[in-house]
């Protein structure tokens, strides 16, 4: 390794970041590979006979034909996410961007396209399952168990562009990506849904129903590659266009996974620090994010443009949110399908009035979980009348969440917590207090027949919090 190569990877990531690289021989090779870096782009803007496309299903393909017990096989790729897929907690984003990088370069070796890239399904813009992933079983992208057709559409309260900006405009990553666990806590403990994770993400499992509405069935589906790589845009575009820091608390930064492998099929280890320099070495977007290839401008390969997107990547803060007030419903609630239930909080006009930088949060926690394809829930504030027909641009209307769980009645079914953020809403129907009536309706998916019917939440409040996040110098 040259010695100013050696530096330049070394500021960047005290030393393990040439390994992301593949190899680079000398410090302006390195610059230009990380300046060409693969582009992940819409797969709506490809056309059907994209190299893209069809190197993604010759992938696919040579997966489901690799022995049983190679750990790039398509099942064992699947089976990475059953055993130790983070859900409920804040590792949530850094595991499945390593999973993510991991199945594209095993797809990129397979394919021997040398610049593959997965491309992305952004459900927000284009709601329903691309075309490339119907058209029957001659297509290994197509999966029978799906419970949403090519025509189904998925709902704007959960998936649709005024939901997705409030999510991005979010400033504290625990109610955006998920809350804290402790470094001794299994990766797979639930502690709290992120806006995030518990609305487009979870909605978009359900809404493609059958493997992928199950946590340790849905990556044979194909579609979920696309869909977590939706997920990944958006946390870098939080991160690098809208300028928000991840927390630096060191049980998140330090935490490693060693489950992964990479295109050889050899054991990898990565901590989350490392993979927060993922998006700035080894892929980037084609709308956002750092060297985003549809600016126009060519991608910057100078040492300082580098420099600078890799300070930011790692530029974290210490983020806390700090309920300062509570205002609970007086009993756990049950709310079933086709009868809105009505849920009083008593919330002190004193409160909701102090301190202007405060935020105004829902929270319900202790919620049943094993809905996933059953219903998403839609909660409207002071609306008595709403029904699943009532839309997300209803002023009325205050958030959307939604489940995701493992198949099978043998697993624990296990109770989760999630947060809205209702101030907008508040503001918007001029409440200063007084009686709020939460009024929830529970939105079947459609073409499915629910087994699940109630939905159960132990403890709803109302929360006065403030967003505390102290940027690193
Ligand atoms: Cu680990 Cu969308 O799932």
């Amino acid at each position: 390794m040259t010695q100013d190569r050696r530096e330049f990877l070394g500021t960047l990531l005290g030393g393990a970041g040439w390994a992301m690289l593949g190899g680079c021989a000398t410090l302006k090779d390195c610059q230009q590979a990380i300046a060409n870096r693969p582009v992940r782009r819409n797969i709506t803007t490809l056309a059907a006979n994209d190299p893209i496309i069809a190197a993604y299903k010759s992938a696919v393909t040579q997966m489901k034909a690799l022995p049983a017990d190679d750990p790039r096989n398509w099942i064992k790729q699947a089976d990475l996410h059953a055993n130790h897929c983070p859900h409920g907690n804040w590792l949530f984003l850094p595991w499945h961007r390593a999973y993510l990088l991991y199945f594209e370069r095993i797809c990129r070796k397979l394919s021997g396209m040398a610049d593959f890239a997965l491309p992305y399904w952004n459900w927000s813009l284009t709601p329903s399952v691309p075309a490339p992933f119907w058209g029957g079983n001659a297509n290994p992208l197509f999966d029978g168990s799906r419970t949403a057709t090519q025509a189904s559409v998925a709902s704007a309260s959960n998936v649709g562009p005024m939901v997705l900006n409030s999510i991005l405009g979010e400033i504290n990553f625990e109610t955006f990506a998920s809350t804290h666990i402790a470094a001794a806590t299994p990766q797979t403990s639930g502690a709290g849904y992120g806006r995030l994770e518990a609305t487009p993400h979870n909605y978009i499992h359900g809404f493609v129903g059958g493997n992928m509405g199950f946590v340790n069935l849905s990556p044979r589906d194909p579609v979920f590659w696309m869909h977590h790589n939706m997920i990944e845009r958006c946390w870098v575009q939080w991160n690098f266009d809208k300028n928000n820091p991840n927390t630096n608390d060191s049980d998140w930064m330090n935490r490693e996974f060693t489950e992964f492998c990479d295109e050889n099929g050899n054991p990898v280890r990565v901590t989350v620090a490392e993979t927060l320099l993922f998006p700035v070495f080894s892929y980037r977007y084609d709308d956002v994010g750092p060297g985003a290839a549809g600016s126009g401008a060519p991608a910057p390969d100078s040492k300082a443009v580098q420099d600078a997107a890799a300070r930011k990547a790692k530029a974290g803060a210490k983020v806390q949110l700090d309920v300062l007030q509570r205002f609970p419903a007086p009993q756990p609630v049950t709310a079933v399908i086709g009868q809105p239930t009505a849920i009083r909080l008593p919330v002190d006009p004193a409160a909701l009035r102090a301190g202007p930088g405060n935020r105004t949060l829902l929270a319900f926690d202790g919620t049943s979980l094993d809905h996933t394809s059953d219903f998403s829930v839609r909660v409207f504030i002071n609306k008595p009348d709403a029904t699943v027909e009532t839309p997300a641009e209803d002023p009325h209307f205050a958030g959307a969440f939604a489940f995701f769980h493992h198949a099978g009645a043998d697993h624990d079914h296990g109770t989760g917590n999630f947060v809205l953020d209702v101030g907008d809403v508040l503001k918007r129907l001029n409440i200063e207090g007084g009686t709020l009536e939460l009024d929830v309706v529970l939105v079947p998916f459609p073409g499915q027949e629910p087994k699940t019917r109630e939905l159960t939440v132990t403890r709803t409040e109302l929360r006065i919090a403030k967003d505390i996040i102290e940027r690193q110098q």
